[in-house]
């Protein structure tokens, strides 16, 4: 599935100081081949000029409600039918006022009010404008409307204080943006996801790991959660941002990680073991560098719990779970060997050895297999690959029942809790 590429975004910018980074949003989405059709409310302007947002969108900015030209004559009206999603950032104390209460005093408010689209708002302001009732009051208005609020984050004030008010970050909004455009088919399930590889101390500077890179888990986290999920990302060592709207727990070993899944376990409808897990961890651990001097060196290992295998035996009737394998040779019947005897539902098996289906490159090639036969995948990015883990997670979840009550408990808007 597509990113945000082609998809039709009416920009409306007012006049707050972080109308600057709007502009750096727009040249993102351009980058991404959105197509960005910008409104600036008379305030933002005499913060960036309107010149600025049509070189980088490469459209005619809008300003003025009355616009004489013959084109822009209804342009209150016209311009969200032709858009996909209307974002509003920064928006203003004003701009949110005239939101919540339907003023239409200018031509961001109007069309925003005439729109039958989906409306994501990004507050940004003062801290203490926006800890007042009235400014709380209007986001909560705008978040009953329907309204897609990605909140501000805590930082350092344009106005030299430091609090809450900064405008959110780029990777946040996009996440908002992108949810907009997916299924909404996992709202209300709790999703736990493993990633990444576990660390197993030697001494104290040397471990036994793997080349996971994380990649993978993490984009299953972040789709899953542009598809409604409530996602619990549990991951080894990796060098990835936290996804956006995603609860991460980092852990090191695979007895840390064993921990913090069967800690999350009991509530999870789905558990996606993807990490690479040690199979072995050294028996002592040297609390002294081992010295280079020693001649030879034996290592002992004994066997790290199975995750996954205690899962299969401990589940829940109504739980889903499914694995991964990572394989050199015999992909398909070793699967199938693993989805048996770890009790799974759905296993993903890959190909370590291709060089693009392997470790830390950005695309992968599965076979899905489930009790009923498998699926090969052609070669897809890992975020398109994730999907059609989802795709295929979403067919088999039928079977296990969840009661209306919680599906409705899920929210798939980061912004809007
Ligand atoms: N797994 C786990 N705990 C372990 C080892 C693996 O939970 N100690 C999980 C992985 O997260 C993955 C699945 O089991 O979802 C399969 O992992 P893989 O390394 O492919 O297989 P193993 O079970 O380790 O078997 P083998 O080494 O024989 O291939």
């Amino acid at each position: 599935m597509a990113g945000l590429q082609g998809k039709k975004i009416l920009f409306g910018v007012s006049g707050s100081i972080a109308a600057y980074k709007a502009a750096e949003w727009v040249r993102e989405l351009v980058r991404e081949e959105a197509v960005v059709t910008v409104i600036m409310t008379a305030a933002a302007e005499r913060f960036v000029s309107s010149l600025t947002f049509a070189a980088l969108s490469g459209n005619p900015v809008h300003l003025d409600m009355f616009d004489t030209d013959s084109e822009r004559i209804m342009a209150h009206i016209n311009l969200s039918r032709e858009a996909d999603a209307m974002l509003i950032a920064p928006a203003t104390a004003q701009t949110l006022a005239r939101l919540a209460s339907g003023i239409a005093e200018d031509l961001l408010a109007t069309v925003a009010l005439a729109a039958r689209i989906p409306i994501v708002v990004c507050p940004a302001m003062n801290s203490a404008m926006l800890a007042h009732p009235a400014v709380q009051e209007n986001i909560s208005r705008v978040c009953r409307f329907g309204y897609h609020v990605v909140h501000s984050t805590s930082g350092s004030l344009a106005c030299g204080e430091i609090g809450d008010g900064r405008l959110t970050d780029w990777e946040s909004t996009r996440e908002t943006l992108l949810a907009l455009f997916q299924p909404d088919d996992l709202c209300g399930r709790q999703v736990v996801i493993t990633a990444g590889p576990t660390r197993e101390p030697l001494d104290p500077v040397r471990f036994l790991s793997n080349r996971s890179s994380g990649k993978m888990g993490f984009a299953l986290a972040r789709t899953a959660r542009r598809r409604g999920a409530q996602v619990t990302l549990i991951t080894g060592p990796v060098s990835l941002a936290n996804p956006p709207g995603v609860d991460v727990i980092r852990v090191s070993t695979a007895e840390e990680m064993a921990q913090a899944v069967f800690g999350c376990a009991p509530r999870a409808d789905v558990i996606v073991k993807s990490a690479a897990v040690a199979d072995f961890k050294p028996i002592a651990f040297s609390e002294h560098k081992l010295k280079k001097k020693t001649q030879g060196l034996q290592l002992d290992l004994e066997k790290n719990i199975d995750i996954l295998a205690e899962l299969g035996r401990k589940r829940p009737p109504r739980q889903l779970l499914v694995g991964f394998a990572a394989e050199s040779r015999e992909h398909a019947s070793e699967g199938r060997r693993k989805l048996v005897e770890k009790n799974l539902d759905l296993i993903v098996v890959n190909d370590i050895l291709g060089p693009q289906t392997g470790f830390e490159v950005e695309t992968n090639q599965v076979i899905l297999i489930d009790r009923k036969g498998h699926v090969e995948l052609p070669l897809l990015s890992k975020e398109a690959t994730a999907h059609r883990i989802w795709d295929a997670v979403v067919t088999l979840l039928p079977a296990v029942s969840v009661s209306p009550q919680e599906y409705s408990s899920g929210n798939r808007d980061p912004g809007c809790a």
